[in-house]
């Protein structure tokens, strides 16, 4: 797992206007101005601070892939990204060590359809794999 490098935290908004003007407030600045993701029906905006990125994922719809964390967690940081060298090999690894992937590996529209997959585990909760 060597090559696990993170790339950013995903935070979860419910309202991703009001939730980019308050981090700006912060001293946050847009990097990549908010792309609309089809696949999992939410808006998605990245943000960055002293180096840390941070990904702004708000619901679009009732059905989307992160209306129920919503519900649980309303506004919350809820995965870190970790970019990998060799994709195959720590999927194989991360996922014969207790990590379960809860979707297949899928475009990602906010990051120029890389690839990525979230996997979670009893003691940490989610994570999301991105191909370089
Ligand atoms: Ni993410």
């Amino acid at each position: 797992m060597s090559t696990l490098k993170v790339h950013h935290i995903g935070y979860l908004v419910k309202k991703l206007d009001a939730a980019i003007r308050s981090f700006e407030n912060l001293g946050y600045r847009i990097t990549e101005p908010t792309v609309y993701d089809d696949i999992r029906k939410v808006n998605i905006c990245f943000l960055e601070k002293d180096g840390y990125t941070i990904e702004l994922v708000s619901p679009v719809s009732e059905d989307s892939v992160v209306s129920g964390l919503m519900k649980k967690y309303k506004n919350s940081p809820y995965h870190i990204c970790y970019e990998t060298e060799d994709f195959e090999h720590d999927y194989q690894e991360l996922t014969s060590n207790g990590f379960i992937a809860i979707d297949a590996p899928t475009p990602a529209p906010a990051l120029q359809n890389r690839e990525v997959v979230f996997l979670t585990n009893a003691s940490m909760g989610m994570i999301e794999l991105i191909r370089p």
